[in-house]
């Protein structure tokens, strides 16, 4: 696939030369004295499409990423190892029901839903970005229902579903930078629909949130995680419902 060409007289070379000035020829050999242009055919280019495209998605994530800051409040999606630390867990292997609250890029649907071990349990994922909701139905698994709608409205779907109060709740909204009142208004709900010692589980950048977790869930369980971009708390409270 690729081409050889030798410059053996000026005419050739300066042929070259311009080749390369229009950036049509990628690399040079000496060999016996003689100069060797490879050229890359087309073909060749195929042969990178995928890595291309690959590429481009990335840039393409990165600007709804940077252009969507406000709600998506993150520079890169979550890290395998925060990943782990939150969804390796019995509650996850054995919950029907699991709710997960800002989707993203499916990252941590996908830990979730590798880890859920229930033939029939389910996993509604609320993401209020179009662009990643279409990230997240690509995800072909029939437990997974990707919601495009706020976290707000959690109660509605379940109640679509007939899912009373699911098992576990998992959250990546960017709740130190949304209001006060919007996140009073998530965790009072998710309270709600969790059930009876059931586990809340938030990966945040900050402490801010920790106090109103644990006053609507009760204690919480720390854990902090280097090997993500910014590093990140991973807080897990069981849902204690007095009588
Ligand atoms: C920090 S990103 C996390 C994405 C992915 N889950 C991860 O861990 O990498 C936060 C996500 O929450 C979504 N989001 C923000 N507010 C939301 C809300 N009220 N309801 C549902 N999703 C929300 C954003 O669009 C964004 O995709």
């Amino acid at each position: 696939m690729l081409k050889l060409y030798e410059a053996k007289n000026v005419g050739i070379a300066l042929a070259i030369t311009r080749l390369f000035r229009q950036n049509r020829l990628k690399n040079i050999d000496d060999e016996n004295g003689h100069l060797f242009f490879y050229h890359y055919q087309p073909k060749t280019i195929l042969l990178f499409m995928p890595f291309l495209k690959i590429l481009m998605n990335r840039i393409d994530l990165f600007a709804e990423k940077v252009k969507n800051i406000k709600t998506v409040g993150a520079v890169d999606f979550t890290s395998k190892y925060a990943i782990q630390e939150m969804v390796e867990r019995p509650e996850i292997r054995t919950a029907q029901c699991i709710i997960e609250l800002g989707g993203g890029n499916g990252c941590i649907t996908e830990g979730i839903l590798k880890e859920m071990q229930q033939p029939k349990a389910q996993l509604l994922s609320f993401e209020i970005n179009e662009k990643f909701c279409e990230l997240l139905q690509e995800i072909k698994d029939k437990r997974l229902t990707v919601i495009e709608d706020s976290a707000e409205k959690m109660e509605l779907y379940m109640d679509k579903k007939g899912i009373k109060q699911a098992d576990v709740i998992l959250s990546s909204i960017p709740v130190s930078i949304m209001p006060d009142e919007v996140v009073e208004d998530i965790f009072a709900i998710a309270k709600k629909r969790l059930k009876p010692n059931g586990l809340f589980i938030q990966i945040q950048y900050s402490l801010l949130s920790k106090k109103l977790i644990e006053k609507t869930f009760g204690p919480v369980d720390m854990s902090w995680v280097a090997r993500n971009v910014p590093p990140a708390f991973i807080m897990v409270s069981k849902n204690i419902v007095s009588k």
